[in-house]
């Protein structure tokens, strides 16, 4: 999809987990459409590298390396923002981590763990940023979330199940924000199932899933559905899940 270059002119954009997939594909498009790009992740390295793409490009952007399950780094990034940008318009909140195994063979640190990245560090950036946008009488949040929260998959869990947990937090508080009458602040949740990622490349059910001719979305399918949910044009769209479900019938 080609959206105007200019759609998102001066929004300031917040991306977890940018360095490199979805989040990376989603820091470059927001960038193209003029967006300025605020990137997270752990490696610095990996983080600077994309920023230094988005400059080559044109666009504007800033990295901070944050680990987004250390509230006191996000706090200090978030003070940082605030303090350079005055505003932060849009929230993608997409930093997480899979781990597939059998329930019973799964490591309860890893569980822990994949609570801690894929649902309570989210939740935490919300409670932290949905106060900010209700002052500002604008912003979109927009979670990213996967198929696993709307169907737990086998194998999957912990992940599933904290997907899901994501996805209903975003519903009820984007829900409580427009009823008290904030109807700019919005919260919506994308639900990807298979995408051409790193992350998916560990997973056990890929071959099955290429196998059985079930292709996989690109990040560019995510990263166009973040703008698209990020436009002022859907001002009436929140508490939505979008659903992009190529190749999820066979897992
Ligand atoms: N790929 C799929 O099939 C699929 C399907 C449905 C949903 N999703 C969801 O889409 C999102 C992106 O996934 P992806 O496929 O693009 O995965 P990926 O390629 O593994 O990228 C994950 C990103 O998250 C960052 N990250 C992980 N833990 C972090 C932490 N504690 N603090 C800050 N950043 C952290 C990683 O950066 P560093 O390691 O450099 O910190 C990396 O940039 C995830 O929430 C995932 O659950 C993916």
């Amino acid at each position: 999809m080609v959206f105007k270059d200019t759609l998102l002119k001066d929004e300031v954009a917040l991306i977890t987990g940018a360095t490199r997939g979805i989040g990376r594909a989603t820091a470059m498009a927001l960038a193209s459409v003029s967006a300025e790009v605020i990137i997270c992740g752990r490696n610095a390295v990996a983080l600077h590298a994309v920023t230094d793409e988005i400059t080559a490009s044109g666009g504007k952007t800033r990295a901070y390396v944050c680990d987004v399950t250390d509230f006191e780094q996000v706090d200090r990034m978030l003070a940082d923002i605030i303090q350079v940008y005055k505003k932060i318009d849009i929230l993608v909140n997409n930093a997480g981590i899979s781990k597939e195994a059998p329930f019973d063979e799964m490591n309860w640190k890893d569980i822990e763990q994949i609570f801690k990245i894929n649902q309570t560090a989210p939740i935490y950036l919300m409670y932290k940023i949905l106060p900010i946008m209700v002052q500002q009488k604008h912003g979109h949040v927009i979670n990213i979330g996967s198929g696993g929260a709307v169907r737990g998959l086998p194998g999957s869990a912990a992940y599933s199940s904290s997907k899901s947990g994501l996805l209903k937090y975003g519903e009820a508080v984007g829900d409580e924000v427009w009823k008290r009458g904030h109807h700019h602040v919005h919260v919506n949740t994308i639900c990807p199932g298979p995408v051409d990622t790193e992350m998916f490349k560990k997973s056990a059910v890929r071959e099955f899933i290429l196998q059985g001719g079930g292709d996989l979305s690109t990040t560019e399918d995510i990263a166009n559905a973040v703008i698209w949910l990020s436009t002022e044009k859907l001002s009436g769209v929140t508490n939505s899940q979008t659903l992009i479900l190529r190749g999820f019938n066979r897992w």
